[in-house]
Order: C-alpha cells, then sequence, then structure tokens
C-alpha cells in the first residue's frame, strides 16, 4: 500500500525536493505550506493545502481526512541574522507552532515525524568533523529554536510514543537535476545561489565575510551537501520509522570542506563567467569551520551521498538559475 506523508513547508527549497522524491517513490503526498517563503509552483506531486501550522483546527481538520503514515516537518524561518534581531519571530515560528504541529499528531496518533534540524544547533564546534556526540552549544535563536524541539521530541517520545528522526544538514544546496526545481529564497542568503546570480549578471558583485579565520585561504570553510542526496536521508529515515525504528538523529554532510573562495573558484569554473568579488568584515556568529561527521547514517542508514562534488552541486544549480525566471 502507497505510503501517505504530510509534507509541512513542502514548498520551500528542501521541502520541494523531497515532494518530488515521495511522488517518484510512489507516496500519497499532501502539502501543507502557508507559502510565507514558498512557492507553490515548486509542488510538483499531490494535494496541496494553503495554511499555517499554527491553525490546529485546520491540522485537526486535516488528520481526520485521512491517515497518515509520517509527517515530514521542513517549514521554518531559517535566516541566522534575522533570528537575532528579531528572536520572538524564530520562537513563535520554529518552535510554539511546531509545538502545536506535534500537539495535533498526538492526537490523530501519528506517530513518526522527521523533523529538518541544523548543524546550527553545535554553535562553534569544539572539534570538526562533527558526529551526532558532539555537545548542542547553539550560538543564536535560530539554532536555539531547532535545538528546542529536539529536546521536546525526546520528551515526547518518552511520553507519548511519538518517534521521530531528526536530520541536522549542514549547507543544502544544489538542485534538482533536471532543473524542474531549485533555490529561490527570498532574500537569499546562501553562498551558491548568490554567487551564481552574481555570474548571471543579476547581482553586482559576491561579498566574502571574513578573509582572516585560521584557515587555509582564510575564509570559512563549510560542508555543502546535494539536495537530492539531503532527500535520500528522509526517505531512508522514513523507511526505518515504518520498519519500526526507534528515535534518533544524524548529521548529514560529505564530509568535505570548502573554503568560501574555493567555492566561488568553482562557480568561476562551472559557469565560466567571471563576477566581482569584494573583501567585507567577519559577521558575528560565523564559525570557521562547520563539517559533518555522517558515518552513523552512512552505517544506520545505509545514505550513501550519489553526488558528492562540489563540482556536481553548482552544475545542478546553475542549470536551474540560467532556466529561472523569477
Ligand atoms: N537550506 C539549508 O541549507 C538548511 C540547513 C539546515 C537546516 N535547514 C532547515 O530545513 C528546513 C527547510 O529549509 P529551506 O531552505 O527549504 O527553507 P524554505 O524557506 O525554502 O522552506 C520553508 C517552507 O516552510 C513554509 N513555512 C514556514 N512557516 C510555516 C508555517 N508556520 N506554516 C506553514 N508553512 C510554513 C514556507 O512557506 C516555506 O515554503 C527548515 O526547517 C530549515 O531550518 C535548511
Amino acid at each position: 500500500m502507497a505510503l501517505n506523508v504530510l509534507v509541512v513547508g513542502g514548498a520551500g527549497y528542501i521541502g520541494s525536493h523531497m515532494v518530488k522524491r515521495l511522488g517518484a517513490a510512489g507516496a500519497e503526498v499532501v502539502t501543507l505550506d502557508n507559502l510565507v517563503s514558498g512557492h507553490r509552483d515548486a509542488v510538483l506531486h499531490g494535494e496541496f493545502v494553503q495554511g499555517d501550522i499554527a491553525d490546529r483546527a485546520l491540522l485537526d481538520q486535516l488528520f481526520a481526512s485521512r491517515r497518515f503514515d509520517a509527517v515530514m516537518h521542513f517549514a521554518s524561518h531559517i535566516e541566522v541574522g534575522e533570528s537575532v534581531r528579531l528572536p520572538a519571530k524564530y520562537y513563535r515560528n520554529n518552535v510554539a507552532n511546531t509545538l502545536t504541529l506535534l500537539e495535533a499528531m498526538i492526537a490523530a496518533k501519528i506517530e513518526r515525524f522527521i523533523f529538518s534540524s541544523t548543524a546550527a544547533i553545535f554553535g562553534t564546534p569544539q572539534y570538526t568533523p562533527i558526529d551526532e556526540r558532539h555537545p548542542r552549544a547553539p550560538i543564536n535563536p535560530y539554532g536555539r529554536s531547532k535545538h528546542m524541539i529536539e529536546e521536546a521530541l525526546a520528551d515526547f517520545d518518552r511520553a507519548y510514543g511519538l518517534r521521530a528522526v531528526c536530520l541536522r544538514y549542514f549547507n543544502a544546496a544544489g538542485a534538482d537535476p533536471t532543473g524542474a526545481l531549485g533555490e529561490r529564497h527570498d532574500p537569499e542568503s546562501h553562498l551558491i545561489p548568490l554567487t551564481l546570480r552574481a555570474a548571471a549578471g543579476r547581482r553586482s558583485s559576491i561579498a566574502v565575510f571574513g578573509t582572516d579565520y585560521d584557515t587555509p585561504d582564510g575564509t570559512c570553510i563549510r560542508d555543502y551537501v546535494h539536495i537530492v542526496d539531503l532527500c535520500e536521508a528522509h526517505w531512508l529515515a522514513l523507511q526505518s520509522l515504518m520498519a519500526g525504528g526507534a528515535s534518533t538523529q544524524y548529521n548529514l554532510g560529505n564530509g568535505d570542506g570548502f573554503s568560501v573562495l574555493q567555492v566561488i573558484d568553482t562557480v568561476r569554473r562551472v559557469t565560466r563567467k567571471d563576477f566581482v568579488v569584494s573583501h567585507e568584515a567577519r559577521r558575528p556568529g560565523d564559525p570557521p569551520r562547520l563539517v559533518a561527521d555522517s558515518r552513523a547514517a552512512r552505517e544506520k542508514l545505509g545514505w550513501r551521498p550519489q553526488s558528492p562534488t562540489l563540482d556536481t552541486i553548482v552544475e545542478h544549480a546553475w542549470n536551474f538559475e540560467q532556466r529561472r525566471t523569477r
């Protein structure tokens, strides 16, 4: 029988790729999204419901309308800098509204949950690569909001039997290889789409924040993971929960760090375009190096990233950037 999955935030960057992946697997999918930062035309499969996870009556109605096997939760605000300026907005949506969703699930006896967590829960790393045992000490409201939900989920499992897999993405990047979907944040804050926009002539330059870090070229190092590989990890996590697997957490990255300047060089090479790069001061709260140790996901879920190279990630994102009209 086909799996029934509710994808919350399925009109966003990562959620829309997940909806497509679930569709390809033959799952029945309902996307719930308020379109605060998502795009209706990015939902390529299943049913779409425009609404907010804060709306308990809507959730109750949705859960009464069909039997969902699991909920995948991508809906949140995602800007670290904005979370420092507007923490209430972040705690409201990422914590309070998520609790409303979880309470509605418990009431409807839906017991499988996959949660979009983040490397930001670790704060400034004590060591890299970062494994699941690394202490969690987020340094901004965005990271704290995700950490709070991870803590709540552990309690909810003990009390209500809600089983959850928390997937901590490092840097989600790339696009669907067909070019049908890609990254459309507005405003965009992620390095690869911003740099591609500079390559496409859609912005005048790209800024590098901090060139004096303790890294080989002085710029921050991040672990970029292809969006399709991320979705595959969700699919495997869903299979593990369907097979009766316990609540757990996985750090998801390729285990390779690339500096900001290496990303910019890769964009120049892949696109064969040149553009202006400006060197700016460090931004507060940017750790020098964030690289994942994903051995647990490989060993326990059997996760095997298919597009681990930065060149492939940039090629697919460039393919999307060239097609996009908005
Ligand atoms: N993009 C990354 O590199 C990255 C890294 C780590 C973690 N994450 C997490 O992954 C998830 C998805 O990120 P993304 O990049 O796809 O973001 P996104 O902004 O593209 O997608 C979020 C979606 O959730 C929807 N949404 C937000 N609040 C809602 C609400 N209250 N009710 C209904 N819908 C709501 C938005 O309209 C949007 O479609 C987020 O939880 C984010 O914190 C992303």
